[in-house]
């Protein structure tokens, strides 16, 4: 973080540090009895098959908006300007030559150490630790590319796969968060908040 602060733009700091445009794969140790995943930034030819993950009616504690192809790739193609400004992260995770899911940091624009990961897998992969291990992925990313020193991760009171999620991977419960997460019905609920910092 302190080199990022020299540097007068992330953009110059991405520059002096040969990491910008590039599209990270990163992968996840693999420790056999679970799948070996990676994470990189998605790419147009991702879309369909990232409307047709998250277009389930069993995700009811997430709000996301893209309603078409054209949509998801509206916002497939908005990713590289969101890196460039440090607004957000977005990454497909890769199970395979399979997409399996999404996972994302958002960087708090008012104290940029601050991100907050987001994430997503496809139902039919639900329960075999990928969420877990693509968290581990992220925050890696968050940590030690981003020059962020706290992590949060807020989900629903009920949301408790999510919750598991940040538990396994040593997030601490810091609080509730009054009706802090509006899902895709308009309806507002209550949130835990979980951190990890440095
Ligand atoms: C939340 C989500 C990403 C988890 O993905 P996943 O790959 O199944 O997660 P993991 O396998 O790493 O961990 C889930 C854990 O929750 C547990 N779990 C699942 N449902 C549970 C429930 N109702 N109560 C308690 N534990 C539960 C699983 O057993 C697993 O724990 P284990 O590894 O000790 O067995 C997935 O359910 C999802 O995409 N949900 C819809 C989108 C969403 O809610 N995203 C999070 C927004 S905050």
């Amino acid at each position: 973080m302190a080199e990022l602060v020299e540097c007068a733009t992330l953009e110059m700091w991405y520059a002096r540090n040969s990491i910008r445009g590039s599209n990270p794969l990163v992968s996840a140790v693999n420790n056999n009895d679970m799948p070996k995943i990676t994470i990189r930034y998605p790419l147009v030819k991702d879309a369909k098959r990232l409307l047709e993950i998250f277009n389930n009616p069993n995700f009811i504690y997430i709000n996301i908006s893209a309603k078409s192809v054209a949509d998801e790739i509206r916002w497939i193609k908005a990713r590289p300007q969101k890196r460039k400004d440090n607004h957000e992260w977005n990454y497909a995770i890769i199970y395979g030559d399979k997409i399996i899911g999404s996972i994302g940091i958002k960087i708090n624009q008012e104290q940029k150490f601050i991100g907050e990961i987001g994430y997503y897998v496809d139902e039919k992969y639900w329960g075999k630790g990928i969420a877990a291990q693509a968290v581990k992925l992220a925050e890696q990313e968050g940590f030690k590319k981003l020059g962020l020193s706290r992590i949060e991760i807020i989900m629903c009171l009920e949301n408790k796969a999510s919750e598991k999620v940040a538990i396994k991977n040593n997030y601490k419960k810091e609080g509730r968060m009054k009706k802090a997460i509006i899902d895709k019905h308009g309806v507002k609920w209550d949130a835990w908040l979980y951190a990890k910092v440095l």
